[in-house]
């Protein structure tokens, strides 16, 4: 039966993630480099889903068993092939393809480290193939240097004739400034064929993906260029240095997106937000600041200066100041800071405040509760509008186990307090300042574990006579005997 509705062009996504990357000098993987967020493969892989491709293979080689292992953790869908010797990009394709032999249509390939393209330039080349019904059409871009890169060569008409690389060219060729970005659309029947007929006949006797222009165009097939619109989306990443500078560009893209979606970003030149962070508008970021992976940020919200947040939510009106926090869930117009580090687990309340050098973990702050100096709390529950005088410590390790501690609604701890748990404060229960606390105190008590103040009198003037302690408090002493003077 003949159906009516049209259907979704057939493609599929191949991405070249096999090389080592020698010039990163890494135990790592070029591709897997961090970069903002994402790795350099994340990236590519985020911008190919523009192609809504049916498939998505992923060539892998070096270390192929940590690409994978990053695979299917980021794209779960893709399949990786393995690509055992590095024999060049054509030979990485041809492989490719022999695991997808029912592909169809549209094939997109795409360097695993171009990681600025996006996902609407890919789209736009992607148009421009099909509806050009081209064998073969290449992202190029105008660059002011284009030295290391495949040079894209045009008959005396301007149409694309073939792509030579750099260490294969003449001087004439070389002069050229239209690159080849390493990211294409190919008619797979036609990619099948013409890869067939890679030779090896270059500078480092390796299959060139870039010599199916050539061949293509030699015998007829309409072969095209896309001029990517940005030329920075085209950057290639081969060493650390060039790994900062798509760093920067991608962290003024990031900014430049955010302030115009109505985020204040004081210092864009020291901010840096992953591209996986979601901000509100009305959130103002102050200089010196890194937000990290899934950190979320609500309207109204202040954070920084000199703040990282790694995987933190921050609700709408609080204010995070010169703080360190990694997990944490910070309430509404909550305070942090400055010097507060907040760990895994910690929450805090509408209004709660954690204040300078106090360091949380895995500890629920109820709505107004403080927790305002030099403090350490860990696996703890405090109550709303309760109050921890300075210097409180949560003692909730035994050596060998973690113990929990509550605080009732509106406990007031007093200052320079060991609270030892498993212990429980009630509610409204008062702990005299200077006490060491391990057995519950029942609501509305106080718990006071000090031992009794005493007095010895002239003390000073028989054991530091001489000192100047001891003079002025003889002159105290005279003042109180002769109220008059
Ligand atoms: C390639 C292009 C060049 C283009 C440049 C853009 C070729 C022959 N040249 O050069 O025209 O200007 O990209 O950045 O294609 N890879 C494999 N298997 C291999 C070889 C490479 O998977 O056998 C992967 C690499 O991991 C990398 C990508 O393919 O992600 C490109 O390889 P690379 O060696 O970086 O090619 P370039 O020399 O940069
Ligand atoms: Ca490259």
């Amino acid at each position: 039966m003949e159906s009516r509705v049209s259907h979704a062009p057939r493609r599929t996504v191949v991405v070249l993630a096999a090389g080592e990357g020698k010039r990163m000098k890494s135990a790592t993987p070029k591709v897997l480099q961090p970069l903002l967020g994402r790795t350099l493969l994340g990236h590519v892989l985020v911008a190919a889903g523009a192609a809504e491709a049916e498939r998505t293979v992923v060539v892998v080689g070096h270390k192929a068993e940590q690409v994978e292992a990053h695979l299917s953790e980021v794209a779960p869908a893709a399949v990786p092939v393995l690509q055992a010797q590095q024999n060049g990009t054509g030979h990485a394709v041809r492989i490719a393809l022999e695991a997808v032999p029912d592909a169809a249509g549209t094939v997109v390939v795409l360097n695993g480290d171009v990681p600025l393209l996006r996902a609407e330039t890919l789209a736009g080349l992607i148009e421009a193939h099909e509806s050009g019904g081209r064998a073969a059409t290449v992202l190029a871009a105008e660059v002011a240097d284009p030295a290391g890169l495949g040079r894209i060569v045009r008959d005396a008409r301007g149409d694309l004739e073939r792509i030579v690389e750099e260490r294969d060219a003449s001087p004439e060729v070389r002069a050229l400034r239209e690159i080849n970005a390493g990211i294409y659309a190919f008619d797979v029947a036609l990619l099948r064929e013409a890869l067939g007929k890679l030779s090896t006949d270059n500078d480092q006797g390796e299959e060139y993906l870039t010599d199916v222009f050539g061949l293509l165009a030699g015998s007829g097939s309409p072969v095209g260029v896309f001029l990517a619109p940005d030329a920075e989306e085209t950057l290639g990443c081969n060493d650390r240095a060039e790994l900062a500078g798509l760093r920067a560009r991608l962290r003024d893209r990031v900014n430049t997106a955010w302030m115009r979606s109505g985020v204040s970003i004081l210092d864009p030149a020291t901010t840096w937000v992953d591209v996986t962070v979601s901000l509100e508008p009305d959130v103002v970021i102050d200089q010196n600041s890194q937000l990290l992976g899934s950190t979320s940020v609500a309207a109204g919200a202040v954070v920084g200066p000199d703040t990282t947040l790694v995987d933190t939510t921050v609700a709408a009106g609080a204010a995070v100041l010169r703080t360190h926090s990694i997990g944490a869930e910070i309430g509404p117009e909550a305070t942090v800071g400055p010097f507060s580090y907040l760990r895994p687990g910690t929450r805090l309340g509408r209004k709660a405040k954690v204040g300078g050098f106090v360091e949380t973990k895995n500890a629920e702050l109820g709505d107004g509760a403080k927790v305002p100096h030099l403090s350490y709390v860990g696996d703890a529950s405090i109550g709303a509008k309760a109050n921890i005088g300075a210097g409180t410590i949560f003692a909730n390790y035994d050596g060998v186990n973690k113990h929990h501690t509550s605080v009732g609604e509106a406990a007031f701890v007093g200052s320079d307090t060991v609270l030892i748990a498993p212990v429980e404060i009630g509610p409204g229960a008062y702990v005299a300042a200077g006490s060491a606390i391990d057995k519950a105190v029942p609501p509305g008590n106080l718990g006071v574990t000090r031992a009794q103040q005493r007095n010895i009198e002239g003390w000073t003037a028989r054991r530091r006579a001489g000192t100047v302690s001891a003079a002025a408090a003889e002159r105290a002493e005279q003042a109180a005997a002769d109220p008059a003077e």
